[in-house]
Order: structure tokens, then sequence, then C-alpha cells
């Protein structure tokens, strides 16, 4: 039997150790000698769980087990997780986590630190839950000269734009609504803000480059601001509203990477993922379009992420996985020159100013059944420098960038 020990005994944490009990006839075909969770460490005691004789509160006693070969991080947040990660790493334990946050943040030394003491560290879980997305860049597209990485990564947002459009509710009520299912925190600024999703494109665009992106250098917008008449006007160009994350190599070969509301086209793959589901879309340079569609979070999908790399990682005991990128900075394109074409909405009685504004101007039409009061507008393709210097101080109700 392999050991393993799993930090953290919550949603995700709960799901590794369960999954590993009863798949141990699947894991079994890749690891004959099988996979045992010999240590669950939290604060908590769980004295009515079927793994109560497991549980331990001293991470001294996994990293000095030399029993234990993987360690899986389900805590979350920044600290104690990077501490344990670092001392079970350099324990001589390889560590696969679902925590994007920490990945964001501190992923680049805990990959340097494994590399020191001949360990791995693995996040599969960490972007698109249940999504196998990180292994297939790793391993199926190593070939690939990859030029656009991103998508819909936050299923959160996803599931409450989907039922905006769906019902023509307001934010808020969705919202409260989300809330209750469980699907939003009581808390919703990292999901609503679009930080979760900035954290899981710099993850992404990071993998895609072999080089560091800073999360806190990416633009980032959230959902926030959109409003009814969005999905309506959207639906008139044959668009669907999707908070996205993408990283695209531009033409000078510097990447943008950028977290914002798209007005996404009909014929777009990424158009009819709607719900709680995330997708993430690949363009290399051989293979063209990719798309990799599924839950992206929930107790098993995410805890089958984690599992799949404890299954690599037993499978290659003794044997160092590469890290997926290096220390080097990747250093983002100037955003300012980013083109888009822009959606804008306006009160009706902006139309003239924005007219004179802008060179070029197309107002959507509702076909009589929006109310006189608004209107819409898209542009040409523009730099985000020169739409900033038309717009000016005119005042609008909301901007989105077409994908
Ligand atoms: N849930 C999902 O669907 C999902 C999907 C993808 C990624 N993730 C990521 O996976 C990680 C875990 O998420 P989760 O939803 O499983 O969280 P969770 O349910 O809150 O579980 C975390 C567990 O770790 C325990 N813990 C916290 N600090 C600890 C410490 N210092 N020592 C020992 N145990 C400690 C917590 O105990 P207390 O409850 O007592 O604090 C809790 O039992 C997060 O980074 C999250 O972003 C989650």
């Amino acid at each position: 039997m392999i050991e393993i020990a799993v930090l953290g005994f919550g949603t995700v944490g709960s799901g590794v150790v369960e999954l590993i009990d009863n798949n141990q006839e699947w894991i079994r075909r890749s690891v004959p000698e099988g996979i045992h969770v010999k240590y669950i460490l939290d604060i908590r005691e769980f004295p009515n769980s079927p793994y109560a004789d497991r549980v331990v509160h001293n991470i001294d006693l996994i990293t000095e087990d030399p029993e234990v070969k993987i360690v899986c991080e389900t805590m979350g947040g920044k600290e104690p997780a990077f501490t344990f990660s670092r001392k079970a790493l350099e324990s001589g334990k390889s560590v696969c986590t679902s925590n994007k946050e920490l990945v964001e943040a501190l992923g680049t030394e805990l990959m340097l630190t494994a590399k020191q003491n001949g360990m791995s560290y693995l996040f599969e879980a960490s972007v698109g839950g249940g999504i196998p997305i990180l292994r297939p860049l790793r391993n199926s597209l190593v070939q690939e000269e990859i030029t656009t990485i991103g998508g819909i990564l936050n299923g959160t947002t996803n599931y409450i734009l989907t039922k905006m459009e769906q019902e023509g509710a307001a934010f808020d009520d969705v919202l409260k609504i989300a809330q209750e299912k469980g699907y939003a925190e009581r808390n919703p600024e990292a999901d609503v803000e679009g930080y979760d999703c900035g954290r899981k494109i710099a993850i992404l665009a990071s993998l895609a480059t072999g080089r560091k992106a800073d999360y806190d250098e990416i633009p980032c917008e959230g959902i926030t601001k959109i409003a009814a008449p969005d999905f309506a006007y959207a639906k008139a160009i044959g668009r669907a509203v999707k908070l996205l994350g993408i990283a695209r190599k531009l033409g000078d070969g510097s990447w943008s990477v950028r977290t914002a509301p798209f007005l996404v086209p009909k014929e777009h793959p990424l158009y009819p993922v709607s719900g709680v589901f995330n997708a993430v879309f690949v363009h290399g340079t051989m293979v063209d379009d990719l798309m990799f569609y599924g839950r992206g979070a929930g107790k098993n999908p995410t805890a089958s992420a984690v599992v799949s790399d404890v299954v690599e990682l037993a499978m290659h005991i003794g044997v160092p996985l590469r890290s997926a990128w290096n220390e080097e900075k990747l250093t983002l394109a100037n955003s300012d020159l980013e083109c888009h074409r822009f959606y804008i909405r306006a009160a009706a009685e902006k139309a003239p100013a924005l007219q004179a504004a802008f060179s070029s101007l197309e107002q959507i039409d509702l076909g009589g059944q929006g109310g006189p009061e608004t209107a819409a507008f898209v542009t040409d393709e523009i730099s985000e420098r020169t739409f900033a210097q038309c717009l000016g101080e005119i005042e609008v109700q909301n901007v989105i960038r077409l994908l």
C-alpha cells in the first residue's frame, strides 16, 4: 500500500478520503499495490466519521512518518497550507492540492522546493474543479504552441448569469438564490468581483507559457454591473454574456491576460456553457481548437481531480515530475493597446453624444421590444485607450467587450 495523508477534512478533503476507499478497484489498475489514507489532519475531531481514528492535529506526525509518500492539501488559504506543504516536500513527500489561492500566490516557490528535494507538486483541482485540464496541458499538449487559453472558470458567476438570462431576474435576487443553494459563499466577493476567475487564468496562463503570470497585474472585472437589458441586447446580436478569464498571445509575441464579462457569439463553443458548468477553451497552432467541459466545483468532481494527482504521484515515486512553470515572470502586454469591439449601454438621451464621440457606432435594435429610455451600441474594433478617449466623460450604464 502507498500511504498518504490528507490535510483538511472539509468538502474536498472528505471527498478525497471517500473516493480513495470507494474506487480502490479502479485505482489499482494504475497503482497495483493500492493507496491508503493513513492520516487526516484537521483542527476538529470527527467522532461520527468512519475515519475518526485517522484524524490527527499535528503536522509533524505526518512529515516525520517515512511511510507517508504523498500529502494532499485540501485546507485552503495561504497559511498554514504553505508552511505544511513546504514541510512535507522538504521531508521527502510529494504534494498535491486543490488550493488555487496558494498555487497562484506561492506555487512557484513550492515547485522549486519540490525540485530541490526531488519531489513533485501537482494541482489539477485548482482550475476547473473536476475538469482534467492541467494534466492534458502538461502531457498531451507539450508539443503544442498554445496561443489562446481560458474560458468559463467560475461556476457561481456562470450560474448567476444563466439565471439572469433565463428568468430576467436581477443580480441581487439571483445571488441570494445561489447562496441558498450553496453555489455561492456567504461572502461572494471573490466570485462576483472576478478574483477567483483571475487566479485561475493566472494559473492557466503560467502553464501555457511556462512563465509565471502575476495575478496582481491581470485586469479584473466582475459581473456586478450586468443587468437585465444586457442579456436582451446581447441576444439581439446573437451573443450571450459570460464571465471569462482569457489569455491570448498577441501578434508581437506578448500575452494579454484578462478577467471580464464578454459577449460571446453563438458560433463559439463557450456560448452554450450554462449553469454551474465550467469550460476551458484552448487553441494550439497544430491541434487547432479544443474545449474541456465539466463541473468546476463540488465535493466529488474536485476530489476526483485531486485523486488523479495522487495516482500520478503514486505511479512516479522517486521520479520527480517536471515543474509546471519556471520562476521567470510573464510580462503582460500593455492592456491599453489591446483591441476589442465594445458594447455600450446608456440612457437614450446619451445616444447623440456617443454617436458624435465614436467615428463608427452600430445601434442594437431590439425590434421595438426595448423601452425608449435605453440605447445600446457596438463599436468597431478599437484599442482600450482609444475607447477610453472617445468615451471621455460621457456617462454610460455598462460596457462589455465582444469576444
Ligand atoms: N469546494 C469546492 O468545490 C472546491 C473546488 C475547487 C477547489 N476548492 C479548493 O479546495 C480547498 C478546500 O476547499 P473546501 O471547500 O474543501 O474547504 P472546507 O470545506 O472549508 O475544508 C477545509 C478544511 O480544512 C480545515 N482546516 C482549516 N484550517 C486548518 C488548519 N490550520 N489545520 C487543519 N485543518 C484546517 C477546515 O476546518 P474548519 O472547518 O474547522 O475551518 C476544514 O475542515 C480550497 O482551497 C478551495 O478553494 C474547493
